[in-house]
C-alpha cells in the first residue's frame, strides 16, 4: 500500500493523478529528483543523509551525490554548540547557513541536529563558571538563539540526544546536574516556543530494538505526552556493527511507538565491521541497512531514514570504533555497495 495515497481522500489522489509527481504533498522539488530520493518518494519516507561541510565545499563528486540522492539533509557537526558558539555571545552560523541554502536550493527538509546534547560542548559552558541558575539561563538561551536563527527553515530538531543509559537511567551531565530531571520538559517546551513548526524529537542510540534504554525512553515520551509537553518523535540513531548481530525487533519496538501516535525515524544510521571487509560482512552490511528502512517502512508514523555519511570516504568510524570502518552505503569512490542496493530495492517494494 502506498503510504501517501493511504493519507489521502479520493480528491486528492485524483489531484495527484492528474497533476503528476510535482503536486505530491511532499515538499521535494521534482527536477533532479533522482536516485535513492526518486525511489523513496512514492513511500513518504524521507531519505537523508549527514553532511560533511568541508566535503561539500570541496569535493564536487560528493556535493552532487548529497543533491541527487537525498531528500532531507543532517549537518553532521556545524549545528552543535561548540561551533555555532565557540566563545559566549560570539554566534558563528556560516556552515550552517551553507547547508540550510544548499538544502533550500535542492528541494531537500533540514533535521536540526542537536540543541541539548553533553558531548561537543564549548568549553566556556562549564560548572565551575556558572551555577546551576546560571546554566539553565544558558542552556534556554542556546536553545532560543539557534532556533530563532533557523525558524521555519527546520524540518525537525533533534533537541535532547543520548540523554539515558543502558540500563535505563538517565545519564549524568551537566545538564542533569545542574536543571534536575525536569531538563528534558524544559527543553521541549523552551523549542516548542521557539520554533513551533518543527518537529521535535527526543534521539538517541542502541535503542533500535526493545531495552532497557528504549523502554525507559519509550516511558519518557508516554508521560511527557499525557502532561502536554511538546515532543512529537522518538529518533533512533541506527550505528550498528554486524559483529554484534543485527537486532530483531526493531518492528515491534516502532510499533509501541506508533500505537502512542509518536512520530519516528531513523537518524544516524550506518553499520560498520571489523576491517577488512570482505563478501559477507558487506552482506551481513546490507541486511542491516534493510532490516531498519524495512521496519519504517512498515509503520505509519516513521518519517525518515537518515545515515550518517553515505560514502566510506567520510565516515566517523574509522575514527572513533578503532580497526573498523566500511560502515555506509557507498564505497570511498563513491561507487554503491550492496546496502545502496538493498536502500533501492526495498523503497521500491513499498513505493
Ligand atoms: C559525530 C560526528 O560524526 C563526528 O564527526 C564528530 O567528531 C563526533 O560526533 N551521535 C551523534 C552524532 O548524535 O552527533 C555523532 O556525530 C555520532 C554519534
Amino acid at each position: 500500500m502506498n503510504r501517501i495515497r493511504a493519507g489521502l481522500g479520493a480528491a486528492a489522489i485524483a489531484a495527484i493523478t492528474v497533476l503528476g509527481a510535482a503536486a505530491l504533498p511532499n515538499g521535494a522539488a521534482v527536477a533532479g529528483d533522482t536516485g535513492l530520493r526518486s525511489v523513496a518518494r512514492p513511500t513518504g519516507v524521507k531519505i537523508g543523509t549527514a553532511v560533511n561541510m568541508d566535503a561539500l565545499a570541496a569535493d564536487a563528486p560528493y556535493q552532487e551525490a548529497v543533491g541527487r540522492e537525498f531528500n532531507t539533509v543532517t549537518p553532521e557537526n556545524v549545528m552543535k554548540w561548540e561551533v555555532v558558539e565557540p566563545t559566549q555571545g560570539n554566534y558563528n552560523w556560516t556552515q550552517a547557513d551553507q547547508l540550510v541554502d544548499f538544502a533550500r536550493a535542492h528541494g531537500q527538509a533540514v533535521r536540526g541536529h542537536v540543541l541539548v546534547w553533553h558531548s561537543q560542548l564549548p568549553s566556556w559552558i562549564n560548572e565551575t563558571a556558572f551555577t546551576p541558575a546560571q546554566l539553565r539561563d544558558l542552556l534556554r538561551q542556546h536553545i532560543f538563539a539557534e532556533m530563532g536563527h533557523f525558524r521555519g527553515r527546520i524540518w525537525a530538531w533533534d533537541v535532547v540526544n543520548e540523554a539515558f543509559n543502558e540500563d535505563g537511567t538517565l545519564r549524568d551531565t551537566i545538564w542533569l546536574r545542574a536543571l534536575g530531571p525536569g531538563y528534558i520538559a524544559d527543553a521541549f517546551r523552551w523549542a516548542h516556543q521557539a520554533d513551533p513548526s518543527a518537529i521535535l524529537f527526543l534521539n538517541d542510540y542502541n535503542v533500535e530494538g526493545i531495552n532497557a534504554k528504549s523502554t525507559a525512553e519509550y516511558n519518557l515520551v508516554r508521560d511527557l505526552r499525557r502532561q502536554g509537553v511538546p515532543i512529537q518523535a522518538f529518533g533512533i540513531q541506527g550505528h550498528l556493527g554486524i559483529q554484534y548481530g543485527l537486532p530483531g525487533d526493531v518492528l515491534q519496538n516502532l510499533r509501541r511507538f506508533d500505537a502512542l501516535g509518536v512520530k519516528t525515524a531513523f537518524t544516524e544510521v550506518d553499520v560498520r565491521m571489523i576491517l577488512p571487509d570482505d563478501n559477507i560482512k558487506t552482506q551481513a552490511q546490507a541486511e542491516g541497512f534493510g532490516l531498519m528502512l524495512r521496519a519504517c517502512l512498515l509503520v505509519r508514523h516513521c518519517i525518515s531514514y537518515t545515515v550518517w555519511g553515505f560514502t566510506d570516504k567520510y565516515s566517523w568510524v574509522p575514527g572513533v570504533f578503532s580497526g573498523q570502518g566500511a560502515a555506509t552505503p557507498m564505497d570511498e569512490n563513491l561507487q554503491p555497495k550492496p546496502a545502496y542496493e538493498t536502500l533501492k530495492q526495498t523503497f521500491q517494494l513499498a513505493g
